[in-house]
C-alpha cells in the first residue's frame, strides 16, 4: 500500500481516532493516513516538514530529502537543554535506526539510552566535560553485543527464504569462531552504521547530531554497567542546536581516498 504524501504545508493540528486511522489536518483540509499510524508531535517538532510512520515503516509525511540531510549534518557542540524528545520521535529514530544493514543481519548494535540527568553528568566529567553529554535531548551509548552472533542466529533470518537460513546460520557459527578480533570489528561495523542511520534520520526529522568518541571508555562502561563481551563504539547525541557549526572543516583530495581497481 502506497501511502499518500502530505502536502508539505504547516500543519495545524493533529487528531488520532479510537478506531485506528488517524488525521492530520493541514491547510489543506484533512487527510487521511491510514491504520496503525504513530504520530510526530508536528507542532512541537523543530522540523518545519512533517513525518509520521506507519508500523510498517512507510514515511507517510515529507521529509528533509536525503541528498540535503546528507549534506547539512554536522557535528553540533551546543545543544538546547530545555528541549526533549516526545515520545513518538523516539520511536521514530529507532524505527528507522534499525533499518541500518549488519553483516549477517546479526544486528550487534545495543543502544543505552541515557536518560538520567546525574547519570549523564557522571558521564559528562569523563567525557572531557562536553557539554553535548548533559545537553542533547537524547545521548546514547552506542555498542556492540561481540556474541550475537551466538544468540539464537536463527531469528536473524527467520523471514528469509529456507535455503537462505539453511545456508547462512550454520555458516555464522563458523565464520566468527575463534576469530576475537573479526567479533569485534562486526560490532564496531554494526554499531557505526545504526549511529549513521541515526544521524542522518535526525537530521532529516529537522534536529541535529555530534557523534562522541572523546571520552574514557572503561569510566563509561562502568557507569552504563556494560555487559561482558559488549563494547561501546562511540556515543551520540541528539539534539535541537542552538549555535550553527562552524563551516565544514575540509576535505581531502579525491585523489588521497579514491583508487580505482587498486591502491
Ligand atoms: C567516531 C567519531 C567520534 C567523534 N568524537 C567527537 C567528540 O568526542 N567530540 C566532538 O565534538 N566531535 C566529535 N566527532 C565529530 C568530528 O570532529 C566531525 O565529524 C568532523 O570534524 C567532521 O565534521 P562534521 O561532522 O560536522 O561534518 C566525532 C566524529 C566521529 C565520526
Amino acid at each position: 500500500m502506497e501511502a499518500p504524501l502530505l502536502h508539505p504545508l504547516k500543519f495545524r493540528q493533529k487528531s488520532d481516532l479510537s478506531c485506528g486511522l488517524s488525521i492530520y489536518s493541514n491547510t489543506q483540509g484533512c487527510q487521511r493516513i491510514g491504520a496503525d499510524a504513530r504520530f510526530i508531535d508536528v507542532e512541537n517538532s523543530a522540523s518545519p516538514i512533517c513525518v509520521a510512520t506507519a508500523r510498517n515503516h512507510f514515511i507517510i509525511g515529507l521529509t528533509m530529502h536525503l541528498f540535503q540531510a546528507i549534506r547539512e549534518r554536522r557535528s553540533i557542540k551546543s545543544f538546547d537543554p530545555a528541549h526533549r524528545f516526545s515520545k513518538d520521535e523516539e520511536d521514530l529514530l529507532i524505527d528507522l535506526a534499525v533499518q541500518s544493514p549488519s553483516s549477517f543481519n546479526a544486528q550487534h548494535w545495543r543502544l543505552v539510552n541515557v536518560k538520567d540527568a546525574s547519570l549523564r553528568a557522571q558521564i559528562r566529567s569523563v567525557a572531557a566535560d562536553q557539554s553535548q553529554v548533559t545537553d542533547a535531548s537524547l545521548l546514547f551509548v552506542v555498542c556492540a553485543d561481540l556474541k550475537a552472533w551466538q544468540k539464537g542466529p536463527e531469528r536473524y533470518f527467520r523471514n528469509a527464504p529456507q535455503d537462505i537460513q539453511d545456508l547462512l546460520v550454520p555458516w555464522m557459527g563458523k565464520f566468527y569462531e575463534y576469530n576475537d578480533l573479526l567479533q569485534r570489528d562486526e560490532g564496531i561495523r554494526s554499531a557505526t552504521f545504526i549511529a549513521h542511520t541515526m544521524m542522518l534520520s535526525a537530521k532529516a526529522m529537522g534536529y541535529d547530531s555530534c557523534p562522541l568518541i572523546g571520552f574514557d571508555p572503561i569510566e563509561v562502561s562502568k557507569l552504563v554497567k556494560l555487559p561482558d563481551n559488549h563494547v561501546i563504539a562511540m556515543m551520540l547525541a541528539i539534539g535541537k542546536s542552538t549555535k550553527p557549526a562552524w563551516p565544514k572543516p575540509g576535505y581531502v583530495d579525491r585523489s588521497e581516498i579514491l583508487f580505482e581497481n587498486t591502491f
